[in-house]
């Protein structure tokens, strides 16, 4: 939430700070600004709105024009969208773009307006920046290190400070900062996206740590002063892996690079035909002395979770349960020694799933994360972490993350079934070898495209939705929701297709579209005569199901076909249609699809 940049160098460092934000505008789009340093001033430019007001606004009244300074892209917290209320914030002396939350923001704001301080904002960031400013007697470092004690809350703070004209000060608390290290210029930033352009290397700055940027030398120390030596890393991902690539959005692109991206994340995780987590720590005798297992996560990463329990439950026998993140954290959950806890998280720093890690840990629980962006809070810091390879995921709604989640809960069920000795050898070498037809399978179900577009025609003026399934279909059911509801603003609910009787099924109309997911071959009657129940009380049926279903016209007005696996594989290949249909209806309506309202990527918010 909220995206970070900053540049020191010989470019442009408007033009920069601008392209930087553009790969950073999925954390936040509601405002934009970049503070600059012109002939030794902070000259700040800010607006309301998405990045593109800001480039308007800039192209009429000028850019700043420097070589070093800060920008922000905002997704708003503590006030409103609007031009006060966004980043950077402060004064000619200090200026600062933030992302967290500051706690007692309310305490500072009344002991810096007993000082004489008047605020313009209803941020909390602002108290920071007059704070820093109040603080502020010549000695950065030794401000910094003053408000680190005052400032409760989450940060990932650029300053720049006026005495300083060629220098970037940045510090972080629990929210993700990085530094990127170029030849004659360096960078910090949310994420490695906005420097993949310029260079590769970066530190990842950790809990209080303050650094120094000037264009040919970065130091980082604590707030002690004492110079910390940091490990140089390297970014794995591809310039490409963060523009569309002729795609209309980011979200098309990310549906169709899922086969790939399944493909890189299971095979490093495959020998001799069977599932090997051993890499990240996961090993046999861990898996065999493995007594409950919680899965904990938000949004799609928590659906991703919902498929791993129906299927390790089935396959190994041990009991799983799945816990959204913000109700396990404060619901006093019964984990302890023993347990294992597994942790789903694309970004690796949603604050609810965090704070999910920390609680298990301190109960004494093992703790797994399954985490898509590396070197993140979440992958750091719990006990073994299981990277997915999608590449940088842009589009706010998650697609390409939830498949690759998908096959590494497969790849864990399958191999905790056998260190359990609930499958035979073989079994377990039939499942994996299925399991790594789904890419190929995959470049099939993209061809749907069509059909699922036409579907997507049929919805676009509903105004509620209703999506079915039994099992493994209603936890992908509850997946397909969320996407369309999210980009499409069309509400949507997912229901288990056996409970509609118990009372939602008064809603059904036939203004209401139901889709239905029917890929499991045991639940399929049982599925259809739920169908067959909305369809007699008018609604619209799609109806998702497998070659090779026999499905009358009595019970669907639109049919998508998949490809034949395994009944417990369908998911990975079910979830593509509700992705395009969800697509397609957002895309037909004219929202902005990879950047819906209200939302943001990376939640590092309660
Ligand atoms: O980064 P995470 O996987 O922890 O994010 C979890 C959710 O915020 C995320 O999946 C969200 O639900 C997406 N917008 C869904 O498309």
């Amino acid at each position: 939430m909220c995206g970070i940049v900053g540049y020191v160098g010989d470019k442009d460092c408007a033009d920069v700070l601008v392209d930087g934000l553009k790969k950073l505008e999925y954390r936040g789009y509601d405002s934009a600004g970049i503070a600059v340093f012109q002939n030794g001033e902070i000259e700040v430019e800010k607006s309301k709105g998405k990045l593109a007001d800001l480039e308007n606004k800039m192209k009429n009244e000028g850019k700043p024009s420097g070589h070093c300074g800060i920008g922000h892209t905002r997704w708003a917290t503590h006030g409103e969208p609007s031009d006060i209320n966004s980043h950077p914030h402060g004064n000619k002396r200090v200026s600062i773009v933030h992302n967290g939350i500051i706690e007692n923001y309310k305490q500072i704001k009344d002991f810096l307006t007993g000082k004489g301080y008047v605020f313009e904002s209803e941020t909390d960031t602002e108290t920071v920046a007059k704070l820093l400013d109040y603080l502020y007697d010549g000695n950065p470092i030794e401000t910094l290190s003053k408000m680190i004690d005052k400032v409760r809350g989450s940060y990932a703070l650029g300053i720049l400070f006026k005495d300083y004209p060629d220098t970037i000060f940045a510090v972080r608390k629990e929210s993700p900062l990085i530094v990127g290290l170029g030849e004659n210029e360096n960078f910090i930033a949310s994420d490695v996206t906005p420097i993949l352009k310029y260079t590769r290397k970066y530190y990842l700055l950790e809990q209080d740590e303050i650094a120094i940027i000037k264009k040919d030398s970065v130091k980082i120390v604590t707030p002690e002063n004492e110079e910390i030596t940091k490990e140089v890393l390297t970014a794995d991902w591809d310039v490409d892996a963060a523009e569309k690539g002729g795609y209309a959005h980011f979200m098309l692109k990310e549906i169709n690079e899922q086969p790939s991206k399944i493909k890189t994340t299971i095979s490093p995780r495959i020998q001799d035909g069977m599932p090997y987590l051993e890499e990240s720590g996961i090993t046999m005798e861990m898996l065999k002395n493995s007594k409950r297992i919680f899965i904990v996560a938000c949004g799609t990463a928590m659906h991703a979770g919902m498929v791993g329990k129906y299927v390790i439950e089935s396959l190994a026998r041990v009991e799983v349960t799945v816990d959204i993140a913000s109700e396990f954290r404060y619901r006093n959950p019964l984990i302890e020694k023993g347990d294992l806890v597994i942790l789903i998280s694309q970004s690796g720093e949603t604050a609810d799933t965090y704070a999910a890690l920390k609680l298990a840990k301190e109960r004494g629980a093992t703790t797994v994360s399954v985490v898509n962006v590396k070197g993140s809070t979440i992958a750091r810091e719990a006990d073994k972490v299981i990277y997915t390879h999608a590449g940088p995921e842009i589009s706010v709604a998650s697609t390409k993350a939830y498949s690759v989640q998908l096959s590494i809960m497969y790849l864990f069920a399958f191999e905790l079934a056998y260190a359990k000795e609930k499958i035979s050898k073989e079994r377990c070498m039939e499942l994996t070898k299925q399991l790594m037809e789904v890419p190929d399978k995959l470049a099939e179900v993209l061809e749907l495209k069509e059909r699922c577009q036409f579907i997507a025609s049929r919805l676009v003026n509903a105004e509620s939705l209703l999506y079915i399934g039994r099992g493994l279909d209603y936890a992908l059911s509850m997946e397909g929701s969320l996407k369309l509801k999210e980009i499409s603003y069309i509400h949507s609910e997912s229901y288990a297709a056996g409970e509609l009787k118990h009372g939602t099924i008064s809603l059904v109309t036939e203004d209401m579209p139901v889709i239905a997911v029917a890929t499991q071959s045991n639940l399929l009657e049982k599925t259809i005569s739920n169908v067959k129940e909305v369809k007699a009380r008018g609604a619209k049926v799609t109806v998702i199901c497998k070659e090779g279903t026999e499905i009358g016209k009595d019970v669907a007005n639109h049919l998508v076909t998949l490809p034949a696996m395994e009944d417990m594989l369908m998911p990975m290949l079910a979830a593509v249609p509700m992705q395009y249909i969800a697509y397609y209806t957002a895309a037909l309506k004219g929202c902005d699809v990879d950047q819906p309202r209200n939302l943001a990527k990376s939640v590092t918010v309660e």
